[in-house]
């Protein structure tokens, strides 16, 4: 299976993010296609923690996460975010910042239904980011749902699924000897893009 779902036609710099994190697949980097993501509160602090990419298009990025925990509130109300990839094997990282939204419903539920059932009775009981009485009361409350779901398909819950970030821009870092690395940034210009080099 593949990791993430990627699209034809991709344009740079969509195209070499791609490239590049499939270099990293290439090279047997464990999980290539995670990123980290920041995002901010609303009094303006920012949070970041590590994500999977499951989708790559000229659009952009898409992970998926649960809408009501604390990076699914921050983004629906401040939806701007920066992601991070780094891999240590091949030494590049990407910077994208860009705007956030939801995909679609329907691939919401397309996503959900390709899940092991595992994930599917996970993102069901985990209210994510909120606090728990004990993880043994998580892994009762998990046993139990699914006891009462065995004959059951499990219906996506309304609160889980897809954030789209759009990029603005997206920069390419390249570790060079005498820590001269090269570091090229495209910005959105009109419907395309245009490239700078910028000092490391
Ligand atoms: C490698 C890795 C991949 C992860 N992938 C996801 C993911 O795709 N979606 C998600 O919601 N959380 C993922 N997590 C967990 C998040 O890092 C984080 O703990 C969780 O989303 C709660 O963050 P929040 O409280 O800021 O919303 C991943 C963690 C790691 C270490």
């Amino acid at each position: 299976m593949e990791l993430f779902e990627v699209s034809d036609n991709l344009q740079d710099p969509i195209l070499k993010a791609y490239q590049w994190i499939k270099e990293a697949q290439d090279q047997s980097v464990a999980l290539p296609h995670a990123m980290n993501i920041a995002s901010l509160n609303s009094e303006g602090k920012p949070s970041s923690r590590m994500v999977l990419l499951k989708r790559i298009s000229n659009e952009g990025f898409v992970f998926f996460t649960d809408y009501e925990g604390n990076k699914g509130q921050q983004i629906t109300d401040f939806p701007h975010a920066a992601l991070t990839f780094w891999w240590a094997k091949t030494n590049k990282q990407i910077r994208i910042e860009g705007t956030c939204s939801r995909v679609s419903a329907e691939e919401n539920d397309d996503y959900f239904a390709s899940r092991p059932r595992g994930s599917q009775i996970s993102a069901s009981v985990s209210l994510q980011s909120s606090k728990i009485e004990s993880y043994e009361s998580l892994v009762q409350t998990s046993k139990i749902f699914e006891e009462e779901n065995s004959d059951k398909d499990i219906k996506r819950p309304d609160r889980w699924g897809g954030f789209l970030v759009k990029p603005d821009s997206v920069e390419f870092w390249i570790d060079q000897s005498n820590r001269l690395h090269k570091r090229t940034l495209y910005t959105k210009d009109g419907t395309g893009w245009k490239t700078s080099l910028l000092s490391p």
